[in-house]
């Protein structure tokens, strides 16, 4: 029957999970890149190794960082920013590879961001009791436009609060391939992972690499 191959498609089960207005899990989206992902990532960081990165406050953050694309943020001293040098390398940012900025447009576009086009890539990588607290990301130019948070390895339970850092917090589980984006109404919910507990991926080992794509300027 033609119908099938007509609605087959459309009618693919959606695993989208909506965390509230401007937010929602997309369950295993990354899939279709994993490949491509996983070789962005060590490019990446063979150009751009992950560090830890020290708060404004002087304390180390026990997630290490690295980025890619036109800005990265960093954190020292100073303050937080976005630069598009490495200031360990004092060159610019590996590039943001055409099939990861593909992945993160078709993302927003899904999650309702069309014509979101990122110009930063974000990398933390994760190890068993790293944890980020919660917070708000608003170094970027924009506060609406979204955030596109890309998982890749071992599990973890991202946090996603409200507006304010005393509001009831979500637990979301992650698992490698899923994505979540937050814009518009839900730019500034404060977020955060918990600590991770042990476990081995098959292609990252013991670690959570997540990818967060954002427009800074
Ligand atoms: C972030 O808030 O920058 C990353 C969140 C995550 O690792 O899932
Ligand atoms: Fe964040």
């Amino acid at each position: 029957m033609i119908t099938t191959d007509l609605f087959g498609a459309s009618q693919a089960p959606r695993r989208d999970e909506p965390l509230g207005d401007g937010a929602v899990v997309l369950r295993g989206f990354a899939l279709a890149e994993e490949s491509a992902l996983l070789q962005a990532v060590s490019a990446i960081v063979a150009q751009a190794p992950f560090r830890h990165l020290v708060t404004p406050g002087g304390l180390r953050m026990s997630v290490a960082m690295t980025n890619a694309g036109p800005r990265g943020w960093v954190s020292d001293r100073r303050g937080y920013r976005y630069d598009p040098i490495d200031p360990d390398s004092g060159q610019p940012w590996p590039p943001l590879p055409p099939a990861c900025m593909r992945l993160a447009v078709a993302a927003a576009a899904r999650a309702g961001f069309p014509g979101f086009v990122p110009d930063a890539c974000l990398l933390n990588r994760y190890e068993p009791g790293t944890r980020l607290s919660l917070h708000q990301d608003r170094d970027e130019r924009d506060l609406g436009l979204p955030i596109v948070s890309v998982s890749l390895g071992i599990p973890a339970v991202f946090l996603f609060g409200g507006l304010r850092r005393t509001d009831p917090v979500q637990r979301v589980p992650l698992t490698h391939g899923d994505v979540v984006v937050w814009g518009g109404a839900a730019r500034l919910r404060f977020h955060g992972v918990l600590p991770l507990k042990p476990n081995h991926h098959a292609a990252l080992g013991e670690c959570r690499i997540n990818l967060s794509f954002r427009r800074a300027g």
